[in-house]
């Protein structure tokens, strides 16, 4: 915190970044200030500071006596493993961090120079909120923000890390930004805090069990990532910044990689030979994609469904995956929210998608129906209907009923759908069909049981195999496990220069 005395003081205080280099054990341990964070962020001697003079104009509650060098946030433009970025970091010392008119001004011009320019934005998000003695002149701050984060989405990625509190209206900023990363215990996000719920709810609860990291990447989806301190967040936004392109018009980098045979022997004995039993696809992405390449997004919520960056021979790209250790994989509410999101993401920054399939259908039950599973099941139909980079599905085991159309088929616009021979593509399970189809043989047979295993393989024989699909042309090719790789690099690169036109319209209208 920098209290304004003379004009000499004022340049030598804006000076950023204290001259750290080195990371020592009490960086881990505790919270950073918001330059050691822009420092650690950047690029070293890259930052660039905008308006670190700045000062409020507030002149109520004796305000005028208290002003800061920056009013409570660093603003400005550096770059991050070479690739311009503008980021923000607010201020906890100055009023708590919290958002005063000229505090949000100055993140408000770094945003339009972020959309103007093509580059991520990155905001370190640690307030109090609204500057309490500003009254409505910092509430329209916050909407001026809210209105830039909306302006630029799709346009440039957005990043929001939050380091600290995050209440009230606040949120909505972070929550329109592409991506949130939130630091454990010493973070929370919550639209009204733990005295409001217990006004209102006579609920008691903490701020952590409340909104805290652990809260919004279990419980409600809210957070993608979480970190375990200040500079495992940095990283982990460095980390994500990796798989993504500058902006829209723009391509994610292509590492360097040299082909080699590019078989993998470990996919073969991935599925096992009864079909009731799951197997962790997270094991299959390993083998297919770039070694130590994959990074999870949302990993600990919906776990019935995968979404991550990973690099195919260089080529960055979107996973979307069901997880057969997680409810076997079905598709429900919040999967079908996490995945569609990641989905839009994917699409709006050209980043290519691979979708591997193992989903036995829709989850049933009063819950998810009273809960939409309708309107949120078509929201990922939606997605990936209207996305139009290049998509690859990879079916590995089921792909039952209109779960099968969901998950990326060819009939909504996927580009190359391949099936292991393990493949079952059916509108349902065999034993499931067998039941309703065959009811009436069934009841009039001596012995139902033995009937009904018989009918169960005379169907299992007939569609639990993925050829009638391929018969169809619905499956490009069947492909052994081992070639999996081999095949989806070929994919992609066939891909890389695809282009789709679609009707023109303002926007769509996506089942929000
Ligand atoms: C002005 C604030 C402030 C705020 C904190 N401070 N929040 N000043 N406006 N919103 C100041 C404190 O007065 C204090 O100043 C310093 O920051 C540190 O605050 P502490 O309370 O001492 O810190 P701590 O105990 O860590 O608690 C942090 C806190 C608490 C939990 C964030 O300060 C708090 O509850 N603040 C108010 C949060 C809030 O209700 N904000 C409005 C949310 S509604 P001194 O001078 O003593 O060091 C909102 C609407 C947005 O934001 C609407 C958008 C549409």
């Amino acid at each position: 915190m920098t209290k304004i005395t003379t004009l000499q003081q004022k340049l030598a205080e804006a000076k950023v970044g204290g001259g750290q280099t080195r990371i020592d054990a009490q960086h881990k341990k505790r919270k950073l200030t918001a330059r050691e964070r822009i420092h650690f962020l950047m690029d070293e001697s890259s930052f660039e500071e905008i308006g670190a003079l700045v000062a409020h104009r507030c002149t109520d509650f004796g305000m005028e006596d208290q002003k800061y060098l920056g009013d409570g946030v660093v603003t400005g433009y550096g770059t991050i493993n070479g690739r311009l970025v503008y980021v923000f970091a607010q201020d906890f010392t100055v009023f708590g961090g919290s958002l005063s008119e000229t505090h949000a001004e100055k993140i408000c011009k770094i945003m339009d120079l972020a959309v103007q320019n093509g580059a991520p934005l990155i905001g370190l998000n640690d307030s109090g909120g609204a500057r309490i003695q500003e009254g409505v002149n910092s509430l329209g701050g916050y909407a001026d923000i809210f209105y830039r984060n909306v302006l630029a989405s799709g346009v440039v990625p957005q990043i929001s890390a939050i380091m600290g509190p995050c209440a009230g209206g606040a949120v909505y900023s972070p929550a329109m930004t592409d991506f949130i990363i939130m630091v454990e215990q010493s973070s929370y996000m919550f639209v009204t805090g733990p005295n409001v719920v217990k006004t209102v709810t006579n609920e008691e609860v903490s701020s952590e069990d409340l909104g805290g990291a652990s809260a919004h990447s279990t419980k409600s989806g809210v957070t993608h990532l979480t970190a375990t301190n200040d500079l495992d967040c940095i990283n982990k936004v460095k980390q994500l910044l990796s798989y993504m392109p500058q902006n829209s018009t723009d391509r994610p980098a292509h590492l360097p990689y040299t082909l080699s045979d590019e078989y993998r022997y470990e996919l073969d004995t991935m599925v096992p030979e009864n079909a009731l039993q799951p197997y962790n696809m997270k094991d299959v992405i390993a083998q297919i994609t770039d070694e130590g390449s994959f990074f999870e997004i949302q990993e600990n919520y919906a776990e019935n469904i995968i979404c991550g960056f990973a690099r195919l021979a260089g080529r960055s790209i979107g996973i979307i995956a069901n997880q057969p250790m997680s409810l076997a994989g079905v598709l429900d509410v919040n999967s079908s929210k996490k995945s569609a999101r990641f989905v839009q993401f994917c699409d709006c920054f050209n980043i290519p998608m691979l979708v591997l399939v193992d989903v036995p259908g829709f989850l049933p039950g009063t819950d998810q129906e009273w809960n939409a599973i309708i309107t949120n099941g078509a929201k990922l139909l939606f997605a990936f209907s209207e996305a139009t980079v290049p998509r690859v599905t990879l079916i590995t085991r089921k792909a039952y009923g209109g779960a099968y159309d969901v998950m990326n088929s060819k009939h909504i616009g996927a580009d190359m759908n391949f099936a292991w021979p393990t493949a079952e593509i059916a509108v349902m399970g065999a034993k499931g069909a067998s039941e309703i189809i065959f009811k009436k043989e069934i009841d009039g047979a001596t012995d139902p049981a033995a009937k009904l295993l018989e009918k169960e393989r005379e169907y299992a024989e007939t569609f639990a195999n993925p050829y009638r699909a391929a018969e169809r042309g619905f499956i490009d090719e069947v492909i052994l496990p081992n070639e999996s790789r081999r095949k989806l690099i070929k994919a992609f690169a066939m891909l890389e220069n695809k282009v789709v036109s679609r009707p023109k319209k303002k926007h769509s209208n996506i089942p929000l």
